[in-house]
């Protein structure tokens, strides 16, 4: 059975960049643009063209430089937003304005003092005034997570009406449950006239920890686009990260889906965006933390020097990692031991093994890891009292 696409909406340079401290200019917004398209990403949300003048530059820059991926660009419901993107996508080979509104009772009621009806009317309107200039318009009924399913359908299939081709429906607050959020994609799927005609797409923000597993949840009901950023970055808590959501669908083959990532781009991509936005990725992340490779205690190290896939489910060049590595501390057995010294060149009978792990215990416990420098200097301290050989 032929594997169904999910499309990667990568949106590192726009709710990614938005957070504060990652701030990039136009040049290291353009590396990383290019870096995303032959990452094999479907779109890129280059920016938010009216924000300001470096933004809408950037946004055209890119437009003029991607090949294959769409680039997009975020408004709100109004012309001079709408018009300023589509100034900025010009140049662009396949451009895509991203259009909404807030669709939950808080924000019609707080942000736009306003009622449902006219929430309505505005996103209608402001889906076909970009339809003016762009055939791809992608409508994102912001704070849906949070918006009645019944007026959320509402609103969907009127905006379908005005020639939306994409439905974002954001969870802006993370607020939702996996179930909860899978179960208002169904919902669409069901109530909406014209929705399988247009492409569901799923924008989950990470508050409570749940942004991928939502975003995995609206795609096994029904969406077929996943929007994410490199590393999970993004307003707040961030967005669903775009590795974990790639990563996922392939190490999940049973569920059929495929992307046009290719995954052994993923490790450096995440280097470097994180390097050019100054915000460093925590060691335990998800695929590309340094720890994701990493075996530490001693029953792990054991397992995974006998046979790797008792603790990895991925294989390391899979998402670019050159190998695995065995951590030694004062947790790690004499498998991790023998291991890491025949891998420098010592090979330990079990006698001498016993011996060395002795001295080494007593170092490792004075230190938070060993590394290779300190096992030399165990080794030669213990090779000629034991008699070790070197291979
Ligand atoms: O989180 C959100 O709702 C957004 C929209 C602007 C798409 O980022
Ligand atoms: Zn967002």
């Amino acid at each position: 059975m032929s594997k169904e696409r999910i499309h990667i909406f990568d949106t590192t340079l726009r709710d990614g960049e938005q957070v504060p401290g990652c701030k990039l200019n136009t040049e290291q917004k353009l590396l990383i643009a290019k870096r995303l398209d032959h990452l094999g990403v479907d779109v890129i949300e280059a920016g938010f063209p009216i924000s300001s003048p470096g933004d809408f530059n950037s946004v055209k820059e890119i437009s003029k430089l991607v090949q294959n991926a769409t680039v997009c660009g975020l408004t709100r419901a109004n012309r001079k937003d709408i018009e300023a993107a589509a100034e900025a996508l010009k140049p662009a080979k396949r451009p895509r304005i991203h259009t909404g509104i807030g669709t939950s009772d808080s924000h019609i009621k707080h942000k736009f003092r306003s009622n449902q009806e006219e929430i309505l009317e505005r996103a209608t309107a402001a889906v076909s005034y970009a339809k003016k200039y762009v055939e791809d318009v992608e409508f994102y009924a912001e704070d849906a997570g949070r918006t009645s399913n019944e007026y959320l359908a509402r609103v969907c299939e009127a905006v379908i009406k005005s020639g939306a081709t994409v439905l974002n429906i954001p969870d802006t607050t993370g607020y939702c449950l996996p179930h909860e959020y899978g179960n208002k994609i169904r919902f669409l799927k069901e109530n909406v006239k014209g929705i399988d005609d247009v492409i569901i797409s799923c924008h989950c923000h990470n508050d409570l920890g749940m942004a991928t597993a939502n975003a995995l949840s609206g795609v096994l009901n029904g969406a077929r686009q996943v929007e994410c950023t490199i590393n999970g970055i993004g307003e707040r808590a961030g967005n669903t990260s775009l590795e974990e959501i790639v990563m996922i669908l392939k190490q999940h083959d049973h569920l059929n889906y495929t992307t046009g990532v290719d995954s052994t781009l993923l490790t450096d991509t995440s280097k470097m965006v994180a390097d050019n936005m100054g915000m460093f990725v925590q060691a335990n992340k998800a695929i590309v933390g340094t720890n994701a490779f990493a075996h530490s205690s001693g029953i792990h190290q054991d397992g995974f020097i006998k046979n790797r896939e008792t603790y990895e489910i991925i294989a390391p060049e899979d998402v670019g990692v050159n190998q695995s590595q065995i951590i030694l501390t004062a947790r790690s057995g004499r498998a991790a031991l023998a291991y890491r010294a025949k891998l420098i060149g010592y090979e330990l009978t079990k006698l001498q093994l016993d011996q060395v792990y002795k001295q080494f215990l007593s170092f490792a416990d004075a230190k938070k890891e060993v590394l290779e420098d300190d096992l030399h200097r165990i080794m030669e301290m213990s090779r000629e009292q034991y008699g070790i050989k070197m291979i």
